[in-house]
């Protein structure tokens, strides 16, 4: 490391990085944001006086590129990641990546490839596996509270864009109308697919499911025009793990709800726990367990060592669970060893099971995993 605090360049200063990436890098005294950039120099700016950045760019290249930086951060539009992620990689540094690293699985298990030959951690943006209830879930299944994992059941939904005015990010309004196109799957999917796969603790086996558009028109921000737009606003799949347990995944942001809408129950042979991330009169999780002798669900405190610094169950979950993830991620780092949760092997894993699903919704059929390589 070249200095005793880790050094982090920041890629994207857009509204995620606002409201959580660069909270949560400075909320950690054991790193500086020293550089960020953006391609708009002028948001670069704005955001260097907000948070007292010392220097800002709008060539990502050079700063990817600084010997005196440790860590990259890459929260910019999704299309963009691979080729920054790639980069930083390439030049040395360990990476954060907002997720999807790339929208073919191939690509990330590449980029995670690369980053075990040169010995670097890498983290994919899955923000809900660091929520202090989570992490405790994870923590009692660890200890065997659930016994043998049976059946997964897994939501994110809330009604972000149940409004069809709401401006549409990161969509492309060339794309073949005629054809749906994966949205929520992907965007809303990612983190709630990984939560099961890291608590079941098994692979799928096969997956089959169905994808659907229900608001027809809506508004793209890139154009500020109302047009057709053939996006996925609600899926669901199921599936079957290679332990012998089974699992349904459930996402929409069309489906009337608050933030950010997780919903994650793991029922075994011993107990089952259902963890409820959904921001409901200032408070923003829940954690509810069961068990064959007590089988009314009873809430449970997280304990204090879940949170971060200062942190509390009153936080926003925009600030909070990024905290966690930011906190652990420079805690691998630091370590050195091989200890990398929620890193790019993993964001591979996720990507192939929303590839395989958007397979099996297109061609009507259940799709086995792995896919080919
Ligand atoms: N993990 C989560 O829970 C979560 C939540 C929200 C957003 N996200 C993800 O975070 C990412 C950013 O989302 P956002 O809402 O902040 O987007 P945004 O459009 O508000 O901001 C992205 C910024 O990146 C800049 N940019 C584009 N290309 C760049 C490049 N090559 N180098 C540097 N800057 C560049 C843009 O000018 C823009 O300012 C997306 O991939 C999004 O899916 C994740």
């Amino acid at each position: 490391m070249s200095q005793s605090k880790l050094r982090v360049g920041v890629l994207g200063a857009g509204a995620w990085a606002q409201f959580a990436h660069i909270p949560g890098w400075q909320r950690d005294p054991r790193c500086e944001v020293v550089a960020l950039c953006d391609v708009d120099i002028e948001r670069a700016r704005d955001f260097g006086r907000q948070f007292a950045i010392p220097e800002v760019t709008d060539d990502w290249q050079a700063l990817v590129s600084r010997p005196d930086i440790d860590v990259i951060d890459v929260v910019t539009p999704s299309h963009t990641h691979f080729e920054l992620a790639w980069a930083a990689l390439e030049a040395g540094k360990h990476v954060l990546c907002e997720k999807p690293v790339a929208f073919d699985f191939r690509e990330t298990q590449r980029a995670a490839d690369l980053a075990r030959r040169k010995g670097l951690k890498t983290k994919l943006g899955f923000t809900f596996r660091y929520s202090p209830g989570v992490q405790y879930a994870k923590s009692l299944i660890d200890e065997g509270f659930v016994g043998m994992p049976f059946i997964f059941n897994g939501y994110e939904q809330n009604s972000q864009w149940l409004d069809p005015q709401n401006p549409l990010r990161q969509v492309d309004p060339d794309a073949d109308q005629s054809v749906l196109q994966t949205s929520s799957l992907e965007g809303y999917g990612a983190p709630i697919i990984d939560i099961g796969h890291w608590w079941v603790g098994a692979d799928y086996a096969r997956v089959t499911g169905v994808m659907r558009n229900f608001i027809p028109e809506r508004m793209v921000r890139a154009t500020g025009r109302m047009m057709r737009m053939n996006i996925d606003d609600g899926d669901i799949y199921i599936g079957e793990y290679t332990n012998g347990a089974i699992g349904s995944i459930q996402t929409s942001f069309v489906t009337v709800g608050n933030y950010p809408g997780i919903e994650a129950r793991l029922y075994g042979s011993e107990g089952a726990i259902i963890c409820r991330l959904v921001e409901e009169f200032g408070v923003a999780e829940t954690i509810k367990i069961a068990r064959p002798d007590a089988v009314e669900f009873k809430e449970m405190e997280i304990p204090q060592r879940f949170y971060p610094e200062g942190g509390g169950p009153r936080e926003s979950w925009r600030s909070l669970f990024y905290a966690n993830l930011v906190k652990d991620f420079i805690g691998e780092v630091l370590a050195g060893g091989d200890h990398n949760q929620g890193n790019f092997d993993d964001g591979a894993w996720v990507q192939e099971t929303i590839n395989a699903v958007e397979l099996s919704h297109h061609e009507r059929r259940w799709v086995d995993l792995p896919l080919p390589r």
